[in-house]
């Protein structure tokens, strides 16, 4: 690069910002050099900015990182391709999912064919023709039939016969896949299977929403006795939050698309400070690739300044947050490439190991601090636990 000075200097103030420069892009450029030296600007740049955050923050002195997933991201392969990499080298420590994601999940799990197609078709002749389509993915409506049998078959063991958090229910059903693999030849088909296999909790914010809740309410209308606890759940993702922090740990959330998995992975913040009264400051790192707007008040589009206004992020660290709008079937394989290539793999926290003395020390905690009555002090504590407001002087 050249280091002839500027005829045309930015002012003082903006004289950090590096000049745009690029080299042209070479045959044997790596994904990871791609992304550090061609995406400069617009989402592109928040792309790059994503990548570096993860590598230089959010992973490094074994940082917390939970991952939200929405979207149709398992269908298009992505699980195989890139979350089951990101688990396997301990980039992923705790994950909330929609159940759709891990209901399609499955089908790599029992390896049925999935199909890459293409949008623009006839659907009613599809359905006549029995083919079921995720805009362009393809798959036989027996992949449905045979999946949901799976599902009915392995919650009939006794071991799901009592109610249960999200995160024990997909540990199990885990096992079943890891098995079901096992017995097919095939590994690191599944994210179920390698979440059982890593001790990665896995999450559903909506249980009901999705084949898997579909099955299991279907099987309620006979004997079975699965139930979900869904405050376990709530209690539970707070206490991995709080057990990074009263640890020392930074804790990051690396959200995929948004919904109801985007709230649910926030919202740990809010119950462990103003529902707890537990002193806190905020998750430390917000990376959300999405396509959804702010201007419109929903949760999906909600930037990380907002998610600050309810104590979800910490003020502090609110400059490193990023997001980019794009498609998470782009962004996703490329994050991936790059923290494979810049990240040597991290030591598994494997924190569903440690799932009850995590729950135990956050209700302790609790407990000990947390009253029934209105928590009058919330807000003065998060603005003592924050430099916020010392800065501007
Ligand atoms: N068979 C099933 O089990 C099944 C199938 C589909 C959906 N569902 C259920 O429906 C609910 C909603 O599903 P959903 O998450 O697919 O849809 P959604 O449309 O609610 O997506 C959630 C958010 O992610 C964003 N998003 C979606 N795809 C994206 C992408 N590729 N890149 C960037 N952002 C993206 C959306 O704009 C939105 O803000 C879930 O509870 C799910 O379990 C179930």
């Amino acid at each position: 690069m050249s280091s002839k000075k500027s005829a045309h200097p930015l002012s003082k103030k903006y004289a950090g910002y590096p000049r745009l420069n690029p080299l042209g892009i070479g045959q044997d450029i790596s994904a990871a050099d791609l992304i550090d030296t061609a995406l400069l600007a617009y989402n592109g740049g928040r792309l790059r900015e994503a990548a570096q955050l993860l590598t230089r923050k959010m992973l490094p002195d074994d940082g917390y990182i939970g991952l939200s997933l929405t979207g149709a991201l398992t269908p298009a392969g992505l699980g195989k391709s890139c979350l089951i990499p990101l688990m396997r080298a301990g980039f992923v420590d705790w994950i909330v999912s929609t159940g759709a994601n891990l209901y399609h999940d499955l089908h790599f799990g029992l390896d049925m064919h999935l199909h890459s197609g293409t949008p623009f078709l006839n659907d009613v002749e599809l359905h006549e023709e029995g083919v079921i389509r995720i805009y362009d993915v393809l798959f036989d409506y027996n992949v449905l039939l045979d999946t949901d049998a799976f599902v009915r078959e392995v919650i009939q063991g006794p071991e799901f016969q009592r109610t249960m958090g999200t995160d024990e229910f997909h540990y199990l059903l885990g096992k079943y896949v890891a098995a079901r693999q096992k017995k097919l030849g095939i590994k690191d088909s599944s994210v179920l299977a390698t979440a059982y296999e890593c001790g990665i909790p896995i999450f559903t914010s909506s249980p009901g929403d999705s084949s898997i809740g579909m099955n299991v309410a279907a099987m309620a209308l006979r004997d079975s006795k699965l139930m979900f606890d869904v405050n376990r759940d709530v209690n539970q993702t707070a206490g991995i939050v709080y057990h990074a922090k009263s640890t020392g740990h930074t804790s990051s959330v690396f959200i995929l698309g948004g919904g109801s998995p985007k709230n649910f992975i926030l919202q740990t913040e809010p119950q462990i400070q103003e529902v707890m009264g537990i002193q806190e400051k905020g998750h430390d790192y917000f990376l959300q690739c999405t396509d959804a707007r702010p201007d419109t008040g929903g949760l999906s589009g909600a930037t990380p300044a907002e998610a600050v206004s309810w104590g979800k992020v910490d003020p502090d660290k609110l400059p490193d947050s990023v997001v980019c709008y794009t498609d998470s079937t782009i962004a996703l394989p490329l994050l991936t490439a790059y923290v494979t290539a810049r990240v040597k793999p991290r030591k598994l926290k494997r924190l569903y190991d440690d799932r009850d003395a995590i729950f135990g020390k956050v209700r302790e905690r609790y407990l000990a601090t947390g009253t029934v009555a209105k928590i009058t002090t919330s807000r003065k504590v998060a603005k003592r636990a924050s430099s916020i407001g010392l800065r501007k002087k």
